[in-house]
């Protein structure tokens, strides 16, 4: 799908609001139904309602459709935090007993989830130099169900080879979940390389303008509803009307914006 195509128009009904060109925040926490049926029925998959904004909500609606594209995936959550998004996206695939495979020094929140939290309920993780296809399948155990991925890496910005381990990933029934915030969806296509979640925090590059949080996971529509149905709806961290509208108008500009960065980079970098 053309890149402008999904920035500027995917998922906005203008017609709905006055052809206005920036959508309009809808500050609502619930919404109204004609009828107890219409109403009922809505509860069948609330992802595909308005009912209540802890759920979905139009204005991060028009965000979810536009991410959901731009990554190529099925669907896609939206939180109030990339720390957020990371925690129920993991907490969604383990349970006690199970084995988590990740990069050395993932991003910080990332970390203390592994060393601190998981542990308690009895979610064990091992950190590997993730360069090496072999250091995955070394550390790959019986219980292994997750393979955390940073590709570039946080602090050292090391690569890691995304396709092979996806597909050693997928043989072996292990979900893979990346945090894909530094190349972002338009640098690096993780879901074409076959990874299961792409995680971004919404704070950085999305937004660019240091005015909002947020966070995203992409995935299919089954992974993606597994997520809405326990912990992005128990936890209770979503993306607020005006922050998702805050990241919509930040997007209008993020091709441009990484762009700039590319150049001023290499001038950093020669420099
Ligand atoms: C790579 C990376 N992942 C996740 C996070 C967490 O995102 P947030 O600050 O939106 O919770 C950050 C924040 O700096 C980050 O740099």
């Amino acid at each position: 799908m053309d890149l402008s195509h999904i920035i500027t128009e995917l998922g906005e009904n203008r017609d709905q609001y006055f052809n206005a060109v920036a959508p309009p925040i809808w500050q609502a926490s619930n919404f109204s139904f004609k009828d107890v049926d219409s109403f009922s029925n809505a509860f069948e998959d609330e992802r595909n309602d308005y009912i209540y904004s802890r759920g979905i909500n139009p204005t991060t609606d028009i965000l979810r459709k536009k991410l959901a594209a731009l990554e190529g995936s099925e669907d896609c959550l939206l939180f109030s935090s990339g720390a957020a998004a990371i925690f129920a996206g993991v907490l969604a695939n383990v349970k006690a007993g199970d084995h988590i495979v990740s990069v050395r020094n993932p991003y910080s929140s990332a970390k203390k989830m592994f060393d601190s939290i998981l542990p308690r309920f009895n979610v064990t993780v091992t950190y590997i130099d993730g360069k090496l296809l072999d250091n995955w399948k070394e550390a790959t155990r019986e219980h292994t169900v997750l393979f955390y991925l940073e590709s570039p890496n946080s602090w050292t910005y090391e690569l890691q080879p995304l396709q092979e381990i996806a597909q050693f990933a997928r043989h072996s029934n292990i979900i893979t979940f990346i945090d894909n915030t530094y190349c972002t969806p338009i640098y690096q296509n993780v879901m074409e390389l076959g990874i299961d979640i792409a995680m971004q925090t919404a704070t950085k590059y999305i937004g660019g303008h240091s005015d909002t949080l947020g966070g995203v996971l992409c995935g299919t529509n089954a992974m993606m509803k597994k997520i809405f149905d326990t912990e992005f709806m128990t936890i209770g961290s979503g993306l607020q009307p005006f922050n998702g509208w805050l990241l919509l108008r930040g997007l209008r500009t993020l091709p441009m914006r990484l762009e700039r960065i590319n150049q001023t980079t290499a001038q950093i970098i020669r420099f």
